[in-house]
């Protein structure tokens, strides 16, 4: 396997068609669809843009739905959800189809939903994502964070460095790193890995988040290393399943 790490969207080279993608954001987009469908939600049909993602959700009447989603870290006007983890129980979701954008996650996602794969990841669900890479032996993983309107994020970049630290040492080295920003990011792991929410608090998006109002509780939450097995998986162009 090849691995390959791109700190946004926009630094996505080449056509990525045969490529296996993870996508990452783990303040919060990412935490929350892990989250989502492991509280049982249908389904989560992401959307860069709020126009289609207001025409979809309105034409679905195949479940009960939520809108969800944030701008610049707050609740959208008129949704039902903003995008906290913790927010998304098995009691609001069960059962429903979650349409959901938000400001760096879900364009990062449309950016590789092209891709021959799609998975989320975030550290929550670390150890799932990588399990499953190894058992499929994909020969290019191309790793994406979402970063923050198109700069580079402490968070995600921690979280992809955990992902190829877990995958080299699994697979006795025999992955290949690509990418420099890969090497970079393995390092940024082997300084933080135990001091993970440490890590995302200092993260600049970390702090936007912090200023806004208390989310110790979302900090917790996505901070927790491999604590679930959802793998959430591109069914149909912009939704993920669980697998
Ligand atoms: C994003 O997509 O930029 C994030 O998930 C923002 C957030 O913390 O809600």
């Amino acid at each position: 396997m090849k691995l390959s790490y791109f700190h946004v969207a926009g630094d996505v080279p080449y056509d990525i068609k045969s490529q296996t993608a993870v996508v990452i954001d783990v303040l919060r987009a990412t935490t929350t669809i892990a989250c989502a469908l492991n509280n049982g939600a249908e389904a989560v049909q992401t959307f860069a843009d709020l126009s289609k993602l207001r025409e979809k959700s309105s034409d679905w009447s195949l479940s009960p739905k939520l809108l969800l989603g944030e701008r610049g870290g707050k609740m959208i006007d008129g949704f039902d959800l903003g995008n906290s983890p913790v927010a998304v129980t098995s009691d609001l979701v069960k059962g429903k189809r979650l349409f959901m954008s938000t400001t760096n996650g879900t364009r990062a996602l449309n950016k590789v939903s092209g891709a021959k794969v799609v998975y989320t990841m975030a550290l929550i669900n670390r150890r799932a994502v990588a399990e499953r890479l190894l058992l499929k032996q994909p020969k290019d993983i191309l790793i994406l964070g979402s970063g923050w309107e198109g700069s580079y994020s402490l968070e995600d970049s921690l979280a992809a460095g955990s992902l190829a630290a877990f995958l080299l040492e699994s697979s006795g080295n025999t992955c290949k790193i690509m990418n420099d920003e890969l090497f970079a990011a393995i390092a940024l792991w082997s300084s933080w890995k135990n001091d993970i929410e440490q890590c995302l608090r200092k993260a600049t998006h970390g702090q936007r988040l912090e200023r806004l109002g208390n989310h110790d509780d979302d900090f917790l939450c996505c901070s927790q290393l491999d604590s679930i097995s959802i793998i959430p998986t591109q069914r149909e162009q912009g939704v993920l399943f669980s697998l």
